[in-house]
């Protein structure tokens, strides 16, 4: 990572080109926290708390790579933390309520200590009512910015410590993207790679294209240099992140296909696995599925979200397939890759979703038995199309069929779970078992998690392990 960009002096004007501009105020930053330091008269602290999706973890390890950058120390601590940043989810109404609840209580730890600064970022903030909100009721935030402009987080750092007041800067939309910034990884061994940004489905109840804006691709080179970088540094396993990355490459000058995407990046050296999500089943081509057979490092992971399972529900979605396509597109996965763990994401109460739609969306998990599903109650996004649709269904019969829903999901999920239990699997070791000395965790290709003997000198290695036993959801296993 680098710390000083040897062509910045700060006597001359911030450069206007990025990423040079943001090294120019990294440069500054550290200045003033230093001053800071000195005053305090001991290091200063920062803690960033996530909530929601890879998208969002990913960008939480850029704004920690700034930090760090100009000079704060990590700490796990949010009330101990002299800058607490919370990078928000908005994707249903109850993250909204925990941002609210837990800044709360950091307002109260905040009147205690003097050098304390809270900023606030991601989907939540592209929301008006959310920013008026914080600006009426939350008087102590000294940070506010969205999903399009974090990569000038350490400019917005700058201008809240020279002035003292609570800088607001939240943008519509944008086509730019800022590469070269510092990244602190989360993990040594994986890291998550953005390959696109925003989402142009806009499926009715989904706020996410309002708050992540139109879809635009990253440069295949600027990817693939990205990876091999990280290779270098000894990353062995990749998620490539976007919202819908069967879509990938259709905003590119020089159009480029998600599966021919992968074929470059299976090419570098020292990457041993790749991952990617999310797929959207309308998407997913047959150049991918055959990719996918092929590969020698590509996961046997598919997560494919069905949403629901009844084709008049899906229509009104606006998810442009039916029933009867997605499971012809599981049917055809399934026989290129016979192996392959599938996992979805499902909505439960969408409005007008009547007994029928929903047993029709049972008849789809029972059909397809995923290895897992993340189950949503159905939430309400203001702005969407969905939001004004008659027939809202009524919490208590959303409630019954969640649990219903859920209740199969479970018992299928542990029989699927089950299968692999008596064979060997190659395993990325992730780390040390909390719970049981003398324990690794580790994970198998389709995300299955698995533990064994062993120590911490095995993380970030792939090694080959019997899987001894299913214990619902995880194996215990022994190294061969
Ligand atoms: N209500 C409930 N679940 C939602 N999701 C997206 N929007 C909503 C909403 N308004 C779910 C979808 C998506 C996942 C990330 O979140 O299932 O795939
Ligand atoms: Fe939301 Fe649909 Fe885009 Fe996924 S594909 S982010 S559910 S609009």
């Amino acid at each position: 990572m680098s710390t000083m960009n040897p062509e910045i002096s700060l006597y001359k004007e911030a450069p206007l080109s990025e990423p040079e501009r943001q090294y120019y105020f990294m440069e500054k930053a550290k200045i003033l926290i230093q001053e800071l330091v000195q005053k305090a008269g001991r290091p200063l602290t920062f803690c960033v708390t996530t909530f929601g999706c890879q998208m969002n973890a990913r960008d939480s390890e850029k704004l920690c790579g700034i930090l760090k950058n100009i000079g704060y120390i990590e700490q796990e601590d949010e009330e101990k933390a002299d800058f607490v940043i919370y990078n928000t989810c908005t994707v249903r109404e109850n993250a909204n309520q925990r941002v609210y609840g837990r800044l709360g209580q950091l307002g109260k730890a905040k009147k205690k200590n003097p050098y304390m600064i809270i900023g606030l970022c991601g989907c939540m903030m592209q929301e008006a009512e959310v920013v008026e909100k914080i600006k009426k009721s939350y008087r102590f935030v000294d940070l506010i910015f969205g999903t399009h402009n974090i990569y000038k987080f350490a400019e917005l750092i700058v201008s809240r410590l020279e002035s003292q007041r609570m800088i607001i800067d939240i943008w519509k939309d944008t086509d730019k993207i800022v590469e070269d910034l510092p990244v602190e990884r989360k993990y040594p061994f994986k890291s998550g790679v953005n390959i696109m940004f925003g989402c142009n489905n806009f499926c009715s109840y989904c706020i996410v294209p309002y708050v992540r804006g139109r879809e635009r691709s990253r440069d295949p080179r600027a990817i693939i240099r990205e990876i091999e970088k990280l290779a270098q540094d000894g990353v062995v396993e990749i998620m490539l992140l976007g919202q819908n990355v069967n879509s990938y490459g259709k905003t590119l000058d020089e159009p480029m296909s998600f599966a021919q995407l992968l074929q470059e990046v299976e090419k570098v050296d020292g990457i041993e696995r790749i991952r990617f999500m999310t797929s959207h089943p309308k998407d997913l081509s047959d150049e991918l599925i055959e990719v996918m057979a092929r590969s020698e490092k590509i996961c046997r992971h598919l997560h494919l979200p069905v949403q629901s399972g009844s084709s008049r529900i899906l229509k009104k979605m606006n998810r442009r397939y039916t029933k009867e396509q997605y499971l012809a597109l599981v049917e055809k996965i399934r026989k290129a890759v016979p192996d392959i763990s599938l996992t979805t994401d499902i909505i439960v109460g969408f409005p007008g979703e009547t007994e029928e739609d929903f047993l029709e969306t049972m008849d789809v998990v029972k059909r397809v038995r995923y290895d897992s599903a993340f189950t949503f109650i159905y939430s309400k996004r203001t702005g969407t199309p969905a939001a004004v649709m008659e027939d809202q269904v009524p919490p208590d019969v959303i409630k019954n069929r969640f649990d219903r829903l859920l209740k199969e999901v479970q018992h299928i999920s542990s029989e699927v779970c089950a299968i692999h239990q008596g064979t060997t699997q190659t395993v990325l070791v992730e780390s040390v078992n909390d719970h049981e000395p003398g324990m690794v965790t580790g994970r198998l290709s389709n995300n299955l998690l698995v533990h064994f003997p062993g120590d911490e000198k095995l993380i970030g290695t792939l090694v080959n392990v019997y899987l001894d036993e299913c214990k619902g959801f995880y194996y215990i296993g022994t190294r061969v």
